[in-house]
This record gives C-alpha cells, structure tokens and sequence, in this order.
C-alpha cells in the first residue's frame, strides 16, 4: 500500500498543475490561509452547537434551531477545508500522504464526520429526543464532549504535519 501511494506522489508531483503550484509562490501560502480561516469557521460552528447541547449556553434557542442555523457554515468551511486540502496535497503529495500525522488527521475526520452526521440528523428529524429523558441529555452531552475533543485533535494532527519527517 504504501509504495503505490509512493509511486501516485512521485506521479502527482510530476504533473504541470503541481509543478504550477510548486514555482508560484504566492499560491500555497494563500491556500494555507484559507484553510486556517475555514478552520475558525468551522471550530466556531461545532463549539456552538456543543455548548448548546451542554446547556452551557444559547439555552433560550431551541437545539434544532442552533443546528440548523450552523450546519451551513460547518458544510461551507468544510467544502473549503476540503479544497484547500487537495490543492496543499497536489504542491506537495509526499509531506501529506505519506505522513503519519496526515492519516491519523483523515482518520479522525471520517470519525468526527460521522458523528456530526448522526447528531444533526437526529436532531433534524426527531428534535425532542435529545431532551427527553436525563439520559438523552447525558448522551447528548456527552457526543458534544467527544466532537468538541475530535475536533481539537484533528486541529493538532494537522499542525503537526510540519514537524513528522516523511521517509
Ligand atoms: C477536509 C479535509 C482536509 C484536508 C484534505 C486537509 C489537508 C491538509 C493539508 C494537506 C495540510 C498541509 C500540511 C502541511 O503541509 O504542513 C493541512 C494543514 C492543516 N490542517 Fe487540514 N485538511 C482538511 C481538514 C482540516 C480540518 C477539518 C482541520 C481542523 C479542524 C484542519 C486543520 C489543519 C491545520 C491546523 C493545519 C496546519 C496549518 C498550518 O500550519 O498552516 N484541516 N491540512
């Protein structure tokens, strides 16, 4: 598995759009920008809808409200996390790839992914059910805590791409 990735990055890496991206030097530092923004976004976003279904603030706004006031900007911020993504990838496949860092990000992602899904879902379709038993409400805290702590970890594993050494 891991030398057909090699041989793709070594591909990739040959093709006129990565070369572009590699000699135009303002190109990856813009990107890199817009990911970071996107990221604000979506933090922003996730925390929100988190504390809410902690109680811990916007009580007075129905969950299902705070949910489907956010889910645009976590949909959009995720649409630009992912497009910024693949642009860094294709400057550079082999420091993305073929990092450690890198997967253990995508991996955590596809979990926290997962879990936003069921939870807007749940809330889109049966609204009163995170609040119907003390219960429920543990479990909607506690989904919050664990996507709040996802999310902090896939913020960590992307910056510490940088610093894993790709052999
Ligand atoms: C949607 C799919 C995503 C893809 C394909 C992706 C891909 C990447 C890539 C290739 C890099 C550059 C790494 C480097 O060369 O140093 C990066 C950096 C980073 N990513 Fe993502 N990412 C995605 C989503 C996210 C999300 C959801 C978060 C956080 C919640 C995130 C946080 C970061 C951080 C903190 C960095 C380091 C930025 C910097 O230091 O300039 N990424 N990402």
């Amino acid at each position: 598995m891991r030398h057909a990735v090699s041989v793709f990055c070594a591909w990739l890496e040959l093709t006129p759009l990565s070369h572009q991206l590699q000699t135009i030097e303002w190109i990856v530092p813009a990107v890199q920008t817009l990911h970071l923004l996107a990221i604000a976004a979506l933090m922003g976003a996730t925390l929100v809808l988190n504390l809410r279904l902690l109680g811990v603030a916007g009580v007075d706004v129905p969950v299902e409200r705070v949910s489907r006031r956010f889910t645009p900007v976590l949909k959009g911020a995720l649409c630009v996390l992912l497009v910024t993504g693949l642009v860094m990838i294709a400057a550079e496949p082999a420091r993305s790839l073929l990092n450690f860092a890198f997967q253990l990000k995508m991996a955590l992602l596809a979990t926290a992914l997962l879990l936003t899904a069921v939870t807007t879902r749940t809330l889109r379709q049966r609204p009163d059910d995170w609040n119907a038993s003390p219960r429920r409400r543990r479990l909607a805290g506690l989904s919050a805590v664990v996507s709040s702590g996802l999310w902090v970890a896939i913020l960590c594993a992307g910056r510490w791409i940088a610093y894993v050494r790709v052999h």
